[in-house]
């Protein structure tokens, strides 16, 4: 397995952490463990985090976020204990994190920043594991972990953690619009009822997305609406704006856009608004760099 920048020098290994958005949602069932049954396609996109680490004399975890708690409750911690027990590296690391990613976005940050520090540590010790075994470290890690082992595209079922990798979709450029106010996951589905859902069969909609014919849907945009209704509005404004679709990703409060609308921060204040791409790796890399802003 081969990434990311390595200096020799300094023993630093650069790597780039995308966030991702699910261009369909459905949510299937109450399971008895408590989480939701999920069928979701999910994309990598060119918005990253990026993240500096290297072995040293002690543990030191750092962020360009002064907002970002750094303790265990922070899945990059949680990534490197998990790396640790499962591997017995003792080693201590400092972990530098350049967050671009917001935050109860819905964009899976937190997620993509615990695979990136996996498949880093693997690289770091000389690939010790297998991406199969990584991927079901993930699962241990957070629902949407594994997806971000994936090449960029895939179909995720159970929780989240079971992933069908599928090949690059064709090219698509959106926007990522952020409202001020962010959406807690766990919230979004506990407010989610289950019989208030649509009948539709992911796997139909997955075929669909394959052969062209895009059905974009996110069932969590019910709860999150009934809890927010200021993003409906939103959602309604971008419409307004001229794009064909605006979605929301993952448990909220990010929304996508795609289509020939136009956003600025003088309509939305505040807002963040970045205009991004569909990214994949190749089998046996990581993510290459990001754009420049
Ligand atoms: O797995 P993760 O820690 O990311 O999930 C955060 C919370 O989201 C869970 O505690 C659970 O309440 C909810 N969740 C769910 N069903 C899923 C994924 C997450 O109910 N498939």
């Amino acid at each position: 397995m081969n990434s990311g920048l390595f200096s020799q020098d300094s023993g630093l290994l650069t790597l780039q952490s995308p966030a991702k958005i699910n261009l369909f949602l459905r949510i299937l069932g109450k399971r008895s463990d408590g989480y939701h049954e999920l069928a979701s396609l999910f994309q990598a996109i060119d918005l990253c985090d990026t993240i500096e680490m290297c072995f040293a004399n002690h543990d030191r975890f750092t962020c360009t976020d002064p907002n970002l708690p750094l303790d265990s409750s922070n899945l990059v911690q949680k990534a490197i204990q998990l790396f640790r027990k499962k591997t017995g590296l003792s080693a201590p690391l400092q972990v530098h994190l350049i967050k671009r990613i917001p935050k109860e976005a819905g964009l899976g940050g937190g997620s993509s920043n615990a695979a990136t520090i996996l498949w880093g540590l693997n690289q770091l010790q000389g690939n010790p594991a297998s991406l199969q075994e990584l991927i079901s470290w993930a699962s241990e890690v957070g629902s949407d972990v594994p997806f971000f082992l994936s090449e960029g595209t895939a179909y995720c079922t159970g929780r989240g953690e079971k992933i069908r990798f599928l090949p690059p979709l064709p090219e698509q450029t959106l926007w990522i619009v952020k409202p001020p106010r962010g959406l807690a996951t766990k919230q979004i589905y506990e407010t989610l009822q289950v019989r208030q859902l649509e009948n539709r069969d992911p796997e139909k909609i997955l075929k669909g997305f394959l052969a062209g014919n895009y059905g974009y849907i996110n069932d969590l945009e019910i709860p999150a609406f009934s809890l927010w209704p200021g993003l409906s509005q939103i959602k309604q404004r971008l419409k307004d704006a001229g794009f064909d679709q605006v979605i929301m990703t993952g448990s909220g409060s990010a929304l996508y856009c795609i289509g020939p609308g136009k956003v600025s921060l003088e309509s939305f204040p505040e807002f963040f608004l970045q205009k991004v791409s569909f990214c994949n790796r190749s089998s046996g890399y990581w993510y290459g760099l990001p754009k420049s802003p």
